[in-house]
């Protein structure tokens, strides 16, 4: 594990996250290779998330060098996130970070703004050229619950506890996780797991497709890097055109999904065809 740094530009901008910059965010990022690792590293508070936290990931996912093919996302200590700061609802807000405390004061678009940069830090992970992977471990609450859902792949320990906190708390999940959600669990399911906030444990997750994995607290990380190695033993090129493919089916007719499949293959024939010449 070495590069701290986030040196090449991937998306519409490159900013260099220093190590010491995440580490009083609460955050640690490495790339070991072809392998990213983004760390919630505030144990103490469990890995409660704030503005800064969701702009770092933004940036981290702006500036992921160009090899990195696999990127997991964990939490330090007994949870994986237990969401968003709670201090960001108060008056007071989190030092040098600001507060909804003044939302009641702010009109719609600068409101949907906040949000708006706050959803930035969950898209990066659904890119077609990467996996994301969350290994998730005990409490997975509201923006931790959402941070998952914008993964992948969930591979979780046995202690794994998701909540969609937010209607209990007058809230929508606004982070990106209603649409991977729904698409997991189904409509009805995922009503009944955010209206009425409830904990959802291991084996319900994995019966109703929110983890791929369930293994004990200790195996977590050997069950994440026997996946990552799983995942890189495919060509890369064809691994993300095959996932712009699966990411497009729902929204498409079969007709124009096989339209969609002529075209990938066109461009990969080409390019083994080429290779080979
Ligand atoms: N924001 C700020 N601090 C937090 C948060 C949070 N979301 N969650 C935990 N902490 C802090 C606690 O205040 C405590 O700090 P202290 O040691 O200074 O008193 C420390 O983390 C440990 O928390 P405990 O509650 O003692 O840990 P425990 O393991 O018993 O419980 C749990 C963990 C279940 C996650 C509990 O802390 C909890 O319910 N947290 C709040 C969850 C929540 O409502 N999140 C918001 C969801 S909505 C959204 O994310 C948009």
């Amino acid at each position: 594990m070495g590069d701290a740094k986030a040196p090449q530009q991937r998306g519409g901008y490159a900013e260099e996250v220093s190590a010491e910059e995440l580490a009083e965010i609460g955050l640690r990022y490495e790339v070991d290779g072809e392998i990213a690792t983004v760390t919630l590293n505030r144990p103490d508070k469990r890995n409660a998330q704030t503005s800064a936290t969701w702009s770092a990931l933004a940036r981290i996912g702006a500036g992921l060098p160009e090899q990195v093919r696999v990127v997991v996302v964990k939490g330090e200590g007994p949870s994986f996130s237990a969401g968003i700061d709670l201090r960001m609802f108060t008056k007071e807000g989190v030092p040098g970070q600001g507060s909804f405390g003044s939302a009641g004061r702010q009109d719609d678009s600068s409101l949907k703004r906040l949000v708006d940069q706050a959803q930035q830090g969950f898209l990066w992970l659904r890119r077609p050229e990467i996996v994301s992977i969350a290994a998730v471990q005990g409490h997975a609450i509201g923006a931790g619950f959402q941070l998952a859902l914008s993964c992948d792949l969930r591979i979780v320990a046995d202690d794994v506890k998701f909540c969609m906190k937010e209607p209990a708390l007058g809230l929508v999940p606004d982070l990106t996780g209603t649409k991977p959600l729904v698409e997991l669990v189904g409509l009805a399911k995922a009503i009944d797991i955010c209206l009425t906030a409830r904990i959802v444990e291991a084996d319900e997750a994995f019966r109703i497709g929110l983890a791929e994995h369930v293994v004990a607290g200790g195996d977590l990380g050997k069950a994440v890097a026997d996946k990552a190695a799983q995942l890189l033993s495919t060509n890369r090129d064809a691994a993300a055109a095959t996932k712009r493919l699966l990411q497009g089916a729902s929204a498409r007719t079969l007709e124009e999904q096989r339209a969609a499949e002529g075209a990938e293959q066109a461009e990969r024939l080409r390019a083994l065809f080429n290779a080979q010449s």
